[in-house]
């Protein structure tokens, strides 16, 4: 315990189990010291576990879709009221692909999926930090990130229309990051995560197989949602104030590794066995 973020309000989209990217980041920012409101759509709170994540970072839960502005709304407005002052930090992580979920091929996609991916998992994010923005509820030097995959700057495989919806919100990233920051200091980052085993992560079919091949590629291994969160609670801090507008890395190496010998043995392996 090193009080990181004592004093910190903060908000955490998208922890839907244990498994959850979003859950870990909760308990690490708790741990640190950080007040938190926890939210997911109304389904998810039912299907979900959030109720005991909540009880032990002693959290609100506050529901919303966060496709829908009128929800937002309410939520930023409820966490004001809850926390009795702005918010210091949000996590967006957030995502879901009909055509990925019927594994629907890339050759083939509906564009009427295709526009639910881009809402829910990129423009949710844009809808996010206008509320924020409209309610002026960051706080000065405030920090704001949402989780990305490399897939959304090279092609992958299995991703389906995913990567179009990273390669937006990495984007949205930079534009809002841009006038949040003259606004009030408010950086504004992506973090481009391994591959994790999560519900999101278990949704793309080959999953297994892309987790194996990140972790043989990258020098430290795959990292892991627990990772991910140590990671994060750094760029809620008021140690990384001047990083904004990035699609920060945390993947063991992945992205700038070329070939590593473990994975060239296997594919020799492969080739002549
Ligand atoms: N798992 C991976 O391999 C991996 C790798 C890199 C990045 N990411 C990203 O991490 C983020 C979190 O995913 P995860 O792997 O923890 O999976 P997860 O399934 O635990 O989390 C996804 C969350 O999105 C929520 N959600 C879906 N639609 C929503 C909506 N309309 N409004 C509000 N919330 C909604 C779900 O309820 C769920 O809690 C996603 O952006 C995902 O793309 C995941």
């Amino acid at each position: 315990m090193n009080d990181l973020l004592k004093g910190k309000n903060g908000i955490i989209f998208g922890a839907l189990n244990d498994r959850s990217i979003a859950w870990h980041v909760a308990q690490h920012t708790h741990a640190q010291g950080a007040s938190l409101v926890l939210t997911n759509t109304p389904v998810a709170l039912r299907m979900g576990s959030l109720d005991t994540l909540a009880e032990e970072c002693n959290a609100k839960v506050i529901a919303a879709d966060a496709t829908n502005i009128n929800d937002l709304n309410n939520l930023v407005q409820e966490s004001l009221r809850h926390f009795g002052g702005k918010i210091d930090f949000v996590l967006h992580s957030i995502g879901q692909s009909p055509n990925v979920r019927k594994k629907i091929p890339y050759e083939d996609i509906n564009y009427q999926f295709m526009q639910r991916t881009m809402d829910i998992s990129a423009i949710s994010f844009h809808k996010v930090m206008n509320v924020l923005y409209n309610n002026d509820a960051m706080a000065d030097g405030g920090s704001i990130v949402a989780l990305t995959y490399i897939a959304g700057e090279r092609s992958f495989p299995l991703y389906g229309d995913m990567a179009e919806a990273k390669a937006m919100l990495e984007s949205i990233a930079r534009s809002f990051g841009a006038r949040f920051g003259r606004k009030c200091g408010v950086r504004v980052n992506t973090v481009s995560q391994s591959p994790t085993l999560t519900t999101a992560g278990e949704g793309i079919a080959g999953m297994e197989k892309m987790y194996r091949y990140a972790d043989m590629m990258s020098p430290l291994g795959n990292a892991s949602a627990s990772d991910c969160a140590d990671y994060i609670v750094t760029l809620f801090s008021d140690f990384t104030r001047k990083v904004t507008m990035q699609n920060l890395y945390h993947d063991g190496g992945f992205s700038a590794t070329g070939l590593t010998e473990n994975t060239l043995d296997a594919l020799c392996k492969g080739l002549n066995g």
